[in-house]
């Protein structure tokens, strides 16, 4: 009877022509009548089962629970109780389950398989944060698409990347999984992310899902700590937070995550104001929004729900459509259902959306569309993906300081010291959310000079010591006691001509739970920097971090830094490239560097204060103690050449100002420049930032060689959002800045009137 039942409904399907639909966002209406007869034919209770989303806690092809299966019911797949998995991997695992939910379930709606694939799969790419520097759009789209073919191939088909949370809190440890802390330059990398997941067309393999998270202001937790109370004002939603979270929806992104915060008291995950009002009226998401993991079940914590009964009606009414890991929907909705606490209108909103994401993949046509065996092995660890993580790795690196010309590293003839445990390192390349990459399998900074054939000299200083990478404790990452390798690294430091350190944070010392309160270089390095350099000063320092850190000493002392991030599988090759000059840097901080962590919040588009100054006397808004300018601002690098900016002119033609300027490379090498171009809105009903990036663009000149950049700015984007979020367009007076930084001097002014 259920063959019957599924041959009826299969019918129906293909007759009405859906599997021909797939492809399309939104969809048409021919298969939002496929998902009314669907919803026609189901029950209460496979309705939601398509809102449940269980975790692989067990082995698929046993099936033998692991730790954690305990929580749900393997029953739940052959009722028809389960719509989606997380962490469930690999082509004959995902068949498997697959096959069970198809051909033993009532209805045989296939599975979704969700999986973090944030930078990268088999293959890893920078971290994120990395990413952002490069500026550079197509080769973040080009990353995100390897992140996609490699999990695709191995049977998923969603992610949920990309985050898109601004912060302005270094001590976050999330703020390597984003784009930093500007919205402009986040919404372009959101859209640019979701691009190289999704693709164009949803009817092929390559092509999977994508989720922009978390929904919203998690990257606000007050003091950096990672799920802690966020407390900002409807302005900072508006202008700040939202932005790239309403491009990546304009984008089409198929998913949104709930974030585990609180927001305007209400955890977000039951905020019907952000998911509801915002979301799905005002931006017209037509996607699912999916809850973070347990974020429903943390209500209780939060003290907003008092039960997971509650935790389900709250959650489901505020429109978020599945629950990852609280149990609560495919525990007690169905009797909030019947009590009346939630309408079954409610409930077929959600499904519906569900349902249209699996026909838009068009698994109803074919639920194994992923899983094919011979991709697997063809697409995993793709040759072609690594050339694109290493250069993907040379464009994110940001050149900090250059003096004595110490880089690009002349090699030959030359006595070369190598310190630092983190060159030797292969799993802290890798950075954290690297969960289908074998450990370890990253090529070290020494593997990479090897395969360059430069000679060195190594020495740790100070050892890593080995953690366990998931419950990481980030003490352990970086010797903290043990100095007996110092003398050694001394020694050799002292007879080289250039030592090269590569120094900063274990890749599993940020990411989600890693928020530190220090920003330091962990562990006994500060030490071993200092006494390094006290016996020679040749220093180049390869800055390996998951997020800005406050090397304030080494910046005023080391004269050459590179920073490489966490640059991914590539990294000790595409390290040794920029060294060496072979790639000339032309990353740009996406984020500021701070002096001490004392200055967090640090950002370049503050307000300016009452008391600006700076003045003789104490009264204007200042540390006594300490500078409150930033070590490294947003947008600034170097490069091996130089860069001069002239002859700033501004146009206004129609709805658009024209805005062009000279960029000549006045060095001797080809490089690349970010031109960025900020603006300043001098007087306003509500006040404005002191500068808001407004456009970019990354060229490449040779040496000598001019040429003239146009921005061509919609005056909408002198605009900004009030506290409801309308768009105010207010006449007046704007300063222009354009330059390498957000520090740029070269000005104009525009008076904007109205028409
Ligand atoms: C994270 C999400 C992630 C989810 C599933 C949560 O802890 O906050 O970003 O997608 O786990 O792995």
């Amino acid at each position: 009877m259920f063959l019957f039942q599924r041959i009826v409904l299969f019918l129906f399907l293909y007759l009405s022509g859906a599997q021909y639909l797939f492809a399309q966002w939104p969809l048409s209406d021919s298969t939002e009548r496929a998902i009314d007869r669907l919803l026609a034919a189901m029950t209460l209770e496979e309705k939601i089962g398509q809102m449940n989303q269980y975790n692989g806690f067990w082995d698929v092809t046993g099936p033998a629970p692991k730790a954690g299966a305990d929580k749900f019911k393997y029953d739940h797949f052959k009722q028809g109780l389960v719509g989606s998995v997380l962490n469930v991997r690999g082509v004959t695992q995902v068949r498997a389950l697959q096959e069970l939910v198809v051909k033993q379930s009532r209805l045989g709606i296939p599975l979704l398989f969700g999986f973090d694939a944030v930078h990268g799969y088999n293959t890893v790419l920078p971290i994120p944060l990395a990413e952002a520097a490069s500026w550079d759009l197509p080769a973040i789209e080009r990353s995100a698409r390897v992140s996609a073919t490699e999990a695709a191939a191995s049977g998923i088909n969603w992610t949920f990347a990309p985050m898109v949370d601004i912060s302005r809190d270094a001590r976050w440890g999330r703020v390597m999984e984003g784009a930093g802390e500007d919205p402009f330059l986040g919404a372009k990398i959101a859209v640019a992310r979701v691009k190289g997941f999704q693709g164009n067309d949803f009817s092929s393999p390559f092509n999977i899902l994508a989720t922009a998270k978390h929904f919203a202001g998690y990257g606000f937790a007050e003091g950096g700590r990672d799920y802690n109370t966020v407390d900002v004002n409807a302005l900072t939603l508006h202008n700040t937070i939202l932005p790239p979270f309403y491009a990546a929806v304009n984008g089409g992104v198929a998913s949104v995550m709930n974030s585990f915060n609180i927001f305007n008291g209400v955890p977000a995950t039951a905020s019907h104001f952000l998911v509801q009002d915002i979301l799905k009226r005002n931006w017209k998401f037509k996607g699912v929004v999916v809850s973070d993991w347990g974020s429903g079940i943390e209500m209780i914590d939060h003290g907003f729900a008092e039960n997971l009964s509650q935790v389900a009606s709250l959650a489901a009414n505020a429109g978020s459509d599945v629950d990852m890991e609280s149990y609560a929907y495919v525990n007690h909705l169905s009797e909030e259902v019947r009590k009346g606490n939630v309408s079954i209108a409610t409930i077929d909103q959600s499904v519906r959306r569900v349902l249209r994401l699996k026909f838009m993949l068009g698994l109803f046509k074919d639920p194994y569309k992923y899983c094919d065996s011979t991709r697997e092995r063809v697409y995993s660890m793709h040759p072609e993906h690594s050339q694109v993580a290493r250069d993907m790795a040379k464009r994110s690196m940001v050149l900090l300081k250059n003096e004595k010309q110490l880089l690009p590293l002349v090699e030959k003839g030359k006595k070369i010291a190598v310190i630092g445990a983190l060159a030797a390192d292969k799993n802290s390349p890798l950075g954290n959310w690297r969960l289908a990459a074998k450990d370890s399998s990253a090529v070290s900074l020494l593997e990479g000079f090897d395969a360059a054939s430069i000679s060195y000299q190594y020495a740790p200083g100070v050892k890593l010591v080995a953690g366990d990478p998931v419950h990481f404790v980030q003490e352990l990452a970086i010797n903290t006691t043990d100095t007996s390798g110092m003398a050694y690294a001394i020694s050799i430091a002292r007879t080289a001509d250039i030592v090269v350190m590569m120094l900063g944070e274990h890749g599993l010392q940020s990411g989600e739970g890693r928020s530190r309160a220090q920003l330091n270089l962990p562990g006994l390095q500060q030490q071993v920097l200092e006494a390094v350099y006290a016996v020679n000063p040749n220093v180049v320092l390869v800055l390996t971090t998951g997020r800005p850190l406050a090397i304030t000493w080494a910046a005023e002392h080391i004269p050459a830094i590179l920073l490489a991030w966490q640059p991914g599988s590539q990294s000790g090759h595409a390290i040794t490239d920029v060294l060496l000059g072979k790639y000339n840097p032309s990353g740009k901080l996406p984020m500021t560097f701070p002096r001490s962590d004392s200055q967090l919040p640090i950002y370049y588009n503050h307000f300016s204060t009452g008391r600006p100054g700076p003045k003789k006397e104490v009264f204007w808004s200042h540390y006594i103690d300490e500078s409150h300018a930033p070590l490294y601002e947003f947008g600034f690098g170097k490069s091996y050449t130089h860069f001069s900016y002239s002859d700033l002119q501004l146009a206004s033609r129609g709805d658009t100002v024209v805005v062009q300027v000279n960029l000549t490379n006045t060095g001797s090498v080809v490089g690349e420049e970010v031109a960025q171009l900020y603006i300043h809105d001098r007087f306003s009903s509500i006040v404005r930032p002191i500068r808001e990036l407004k456009g970019f663009k990354k060229v490449q000149l040779a040496p000598g060689v001019s040429t003239t950049i146009t921005f061509e700015l919609p005056v909408s984007l002198l605009g900004y959002y009030n506290e409801t979020g309308t768009l105010l367009l207010e006449p007046g007076w704007f300063d222009f800045y354009v330059g390498g930084s957000s520090a740029a001097t070269l000005s104009t002014s525009f008076l904007y009137s109205k028409k």
